[in-house]
């Protein structure tokens, strides 16, 4: 059991969240290690093993630090990466070149040659100009690269709009058309510093209907079998992308890894069976489903302002600096109150956060036990892209993280100080 509530308070992975506050001051990151661990043990279970020829890299965007890396390692996942400071974390967490895949739609040619020189094992292209960057890299470095290139598969996803990736209309991919995909694919082909692999897509994030998936996976199988028709090349791989979605609230539906996968596999055996192929490995790329259930986040409560008739308020000590989902997807979050667990729900008030800024509000009526300065609001589901988003907005301190299991807690991130803030400020001589 993860969340349990006992003598009044919320439990998490066998730790009192109230003591944790005390002991490491809010707000604060709080992530189970037995709850990373399942997610893994469950893509395991569900895939990994099921299945041959398969693999999962971790979209370390949801979350990157360099203990999550090292339980990722240790858990059997593979790494995706997308910039110079994911690679670089990476680096520092050692881990395995071979088993990280680099994405990114502007890759500049630093962490390009970064990647190259640590001997990434894929590097996903995602415009048709990286192709000759990459090659230019290598040729100059004596190093080969294997590549894949990221497909716009033209499906619309339902998710919001603004983690919908997959449309025509996007930043991200090669676009499907033909004469802008087939030349870059036999440039590919030809290129003695290039192995190509294969076909990459992500066609959006926070999804619960496996329709979109398929419909994307059979664009990609279809390109596999043209690419064998007109370019005579076996392709080797296929990656098919994260975007699963989890629990928020219990208006959200998380559907179990097969029912995305199973099918997926089965529309895949099945087309190259038909068209003889052989089966390319098929590479999936969770992030948030690995991570946001596993974590919440501990706020003390502050100031309380009641507007009898029209709402009342209750402050926290963070807010959109280190949980900006709400004010920009309009995100919502579930949450109690972990020092009145067991307490009847009394009223209702909107948790609104500290930053300067009226989107800057985490839950917005939400019922809780009488609400008094000093509370701890704990918010649920908030281990995927809420430390890994954080900002210095106003200049409020980046939390610490701490990593519990069993009832230990170690701190894996700690706590920006105001001398970190401004630790790359300089001051002119001209204003000294
Ligand atoms: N692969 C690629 C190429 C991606 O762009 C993404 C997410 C993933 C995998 C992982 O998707 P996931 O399994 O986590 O859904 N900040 C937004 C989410 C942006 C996702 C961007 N790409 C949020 O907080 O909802």
């Amino acid at each position: 059991m993860i969340k349990e509530i006992k003598n009044n308070h919320l439990y998490w992975d066998g730790c009192d969240t109230v003591e944790l506050a005390k002991t490491y001051g809010t707000p604060l990151y709080v992530l189970s290690e037995t709850a990373v661990i399942n997610e893994c043990q469950a893509l395991q279970a569900s895939f990994i093993q099921k299945y041959e020829n398969v693999r999962v890299a971790y979209a370390s965007k949801a979350f990157n630090t360099l203990a999550m890396l090292k339980m990722i390692e240790r858990e059997g996942l593979c790494l995706d990466v997308v910039s110079g400071g994911e690679l670089y974390t990476a680096m520092q967490a050692n881990f395995p070149a071979e088993h990280i895949e680099f994405n990114g739609n502007n890759k500049s040619l630093e962490e390009l040659a970064m990647a190259i020189d640590y001997g990434v094992g894929r590097i996903i292209v995602d415009g048709i100009q990286e192709i000759s960057w990459i090659q230019e890299i290598c040729r100059q470095k004596g190093k080969t690269a294997n590549i894949m290139f990221r497909i716009t598969p033209e499906v619309n996803v339902s998710t919001h709009e603004f983690i919908s990736t997959g449309q025509k209309d996007s930043k991200f991919g090669i676009p499907l058309d033909e004469a802008i995909l087939f030349p870059v694919i036999q440039q590919a082909i030809d290129a003695p510093e290039i192995d190509f692999y294969g076909i990459h897509f992500h066609i959006g994030s926070q999804l619960d209907d496996n329709s979109t998936h398929l419909a994307a996976a059979k664009v990609a199988l279809d390109l596999v079998k043209r690419i064998k028709e007109q370019l005579d090349y076996d392709v080797k791989e296929l990656n098919y992308g994260g975007g699963f979605g989890v629990t928020y609230t219990k208006d959200d539906i998380r559907q179990p890894y097969s029912y995305f996968l199973d099918p997926l596999m089965e529309l895949t055996e099945s087309y190259c069976q038909e068209h003889h192929l052989a089966r390319p490995a098929i590479v999936i790329e969770p992030g948030r489903s690995i991570v946001a259930e596993a974590g919440i986040s501990l706020h003390t409560i502050g100031t309380i302002k009641d507007l009898p008739g029209i709402r009342k308020y209750a402050a926290i000590d963070g807010g959109m600096t280190d949980n900006i989902r709400p004010g920009l997807y309009q995100a919502k979050y579930e949450g109690i109150l972990a020092n009145k667990a067991e307490e009847t729900l009394s009223e209702t008030v909107t948790i609104s956060g500290k930053a300067c800024e009226s989107t800057d509000i985490l839950v917005k009526d939400i019922q809780v036990p009488t609400i008094e300065t000093g509370d701890i609001f704990a918010t649920f589901a908030t281990g995927a892209y809420g430390y890994a988003m954080a900002s210095n907005y106003n200049k409020l301190a980046i939390p610490a993280v701490v990593l519990v299991k069993d009832g230990q807690a170690d701190v894996i991130v700690e706590r920006q100080s105001y001398d970190q803030i401004i630790q790359n400020e300089r001051i002119p001589d001209s204003l000294k």
